[in-house]
């Protein structure tokens, strides 16, 4: 694709308002236009937005010849069905989180967009935002040594309501599913796939998990921690800790803070205002060990804090992927090598075995 580009949207709701104002901030990048279930919202988002055209339905919108990618914004459950509609058209797509509501659909989304050379992308803002270009060099020049721990966490609480997705199985709602996603794409981000997995739940009256945790664990013996819930305000914030320092990400939703903490290695040697109490502990047997050791890791525990980073972003975060989606389309590329289609099928995986792990639970 050569010159502008032009973005047509599917849905007028929360996402895709932030998701045309984020367009804003992206050069060559235009909004043709918007479809929704009511013309009186398309063309009450097309005047806030400034999109050129609005339509009925998605048919018409992916069948205008003009528009080169699609987005969609829809509840998670229809997801997939949008990503179908725009491809069969043959058109690029950017589909919101979470891909699908489950790992089937997702195979089948993409399995089309490969079949037929189209681009398609999970949009997962997280990922293209300067803070995570920071970690991945960090992580990439061994800064915090061998990678042993991932923590993550987003949580905030919201009334129960059925209308609203979160809570409503048929919108694939459900904690992790919706927002514990941003802390298993981070995982599978910095860990790759994982080779087990465990998870807990506690499930609300529509069935769907109102908070979750999971442990992933990894095949060098990394475990990942991670956490959602839609009854408690959880930090909102990811540490990815290493066999010499810490590296915490905040907030995990649009990063822009990031701070490194560095602890001295254990076996270092040690300061000379402590030989006087070595001395005198090596008159009682089996204590001189034990004290070598302790003072060991009380240096070991005490970090140097390299600083908390502020590293902002432009816009309101949205722009970042949406410019590497124009970026791949210029490029001829059919996949992001940040958010590529393998990991979102890893990721809609994960979910299925998170989820499948607390179903058994709830059986026995
Ligand atoms: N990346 C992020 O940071 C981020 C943030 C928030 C949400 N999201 C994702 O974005 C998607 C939309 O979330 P949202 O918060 O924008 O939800 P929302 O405000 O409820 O908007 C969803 C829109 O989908 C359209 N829609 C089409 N068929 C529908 C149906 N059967 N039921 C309900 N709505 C239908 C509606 O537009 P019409 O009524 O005009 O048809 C509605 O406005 C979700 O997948 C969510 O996970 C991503």
């Amino acid at each position: 694709v050569r010159g502008d580009i032009n973005w047509g949207i599917i849905g007028s709701g929360w996402a895709c308002r932030d998701f045309a104002e984020g367009l804003k901030h992206v050069p060559g990048a235009r909004l043709a236009g918007v479809c929704s279930r009511s013309s009186a919202n398309a063309q009450a988002f097309a005047q806030r937005t400034g999109a050129a055209r609005v339509y009925t339905g998605v048919s018409e919108l992916v069948a205008d010849p003009s528009i080169n990618v699609v987005y969609v914004g829809t509840p998670n459950s229809l997801h997939a069905e949008h990503c179908c509609a725009a491809l069969e058209a043959g058109k690029a797509v950017l589909c919101e989180k979470p891909f699908t509501v489950s790992a089937g659909p997702a195979r089948r989304v993409i399995e089309m967009a490969r079949a037929r050379g189209l681009f398609c992308m999970e949009a997962m803002p997280m990922r293209f935002l300067p803070a995570m270009d920071r970690v991945r060099a960090m992580l990439r020049d061994g800064a915090i040594g061998e990678l042993r721990m991932l923590s993550a966490n987003f949580g905030f609480p919201a009334p129960y309501d059925l209308e609203n997705r979160f809570f409503n199985p048929s919108l694939g709602g459900g904690a992790f599913l919706d927002i514990g996603v941003y802390a298993l794409s981070l995982a599978h981000h910095v860990l790759g796939p994982p080779q087990r997995i465990a998870g807990g739940a506690a499930l609300g009256p529509s069935g769907v998990d109102e908070q979750s945790v999971a442990i992933l664990s990894y095949a060098g013996g990394q475990l990942a921690v991670l956490s959602a819930s839609l009854k408690a305000h959880l930090p909102g914030d990811a540490v990815i800790s290493g066999s010499r320092g810490e590296i915490r990400i905040a907030p995990l939703y649009r990063p822009e803070w990031v701070s490194l903490r560095m602890f001295a290695e254990s076996g270092g040697a040690e300061p000379a205002a402590s030989v006087g109490w070595r001395e005198r502990a090596k008159s009682i047997p089996g204590l001189d060990i034990a004290f070598a050791g302790g003072r060991r890791l009380m240096q070991a525990l005490r970090p140097t804090d390299t600083g908390n980073e502020h590293i902002p972003y432009e816009g309101n975060g949205f722009n970042y992927e949406a410019a590497e989606v124009m970026r791949c389309l210029h490029a001829g590329e059919r996949e992001s090598p940040i958010m590529p289609l393998d990991d979102t099928l890893e990721v809609m995986d994960s979910l299925d075995a998170i989820r499948d792990h607390w179903v058994a639970a709830q059986q026995s």
